[in-house]
């Protein structure tokens, strides 16, 4: 199992960089994050939260003792993710992360997106996600721009008082 980085660590409040090789290497760090995240009970890892900092995050949303209700899906490598579109319609939810051990919070994240990213192989991959697979998703994203969920919450706080 990786170390996962709580908050307060550098490497969580950095932009993560582009992923430029799809090796072997980067397989294998795929597989011990899917790994790491298993043993932690998480529907979701990025790269920087065991340090390292490119644009690479696992969604895999399966119900668990964390997230009962969470859809059933095979787990999902993302790499260099883009969100091409936003559902105007923002659902509040919580949520929770393995970087802020016991913290869940109230989060607004758009219904619905369309993504693309690159799998594994290089293939480019483009999708409409919705509901909590979406959410996993934004907030994945999220670590690779440097926020976790207390930087969010502080921009809705912000966005709500203007
Ligand atoms: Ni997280």
């Amino acid at each position: 199992m990786l170390a996962i980085a709580t908050h307060g660590e550098r490497i969580l409040g950095l932009t993560a960089q582009p992923v430029q090789l799809f090796d072997e290497p980067l397989a294998a760090l795929a597989e011990k994050m899917l790994e790491t995240m298993k043993l932690a009970q998480g529907v979701g890892i990025a790269a920087p939260q065991v340090g390292q900092g490119i644009r690479l995050f696992i969604m895999a949303s399966h119900p668990n003792d964390r997230y009962p209700d969470a859809p059933l899906m095979a787990p999902q490598v993302v790499i260099n993710p883009q969100i091409l579109k936003r559902s105007g319609k923002m659902l509040a939810g919580e949520e929770g992360c393995l970087s802020l051990p016991g913290e869940r919070v109230q989060i607004l994240r758009h219904e619905s997106i369309e993504v693309r990213y690159q799998d594994l192989s290089g293939e480019w991959q483009q999708e409409w996600l919705q509901g909590f697979i979406a959410r996993i998703f934004q907030h994945e994203y999220d670590h690779l721009e440097g926020l976790t969920l207390r930087e969010r919450l502080e921009i809705q706080n912000q966005g709500a008082g203007s």
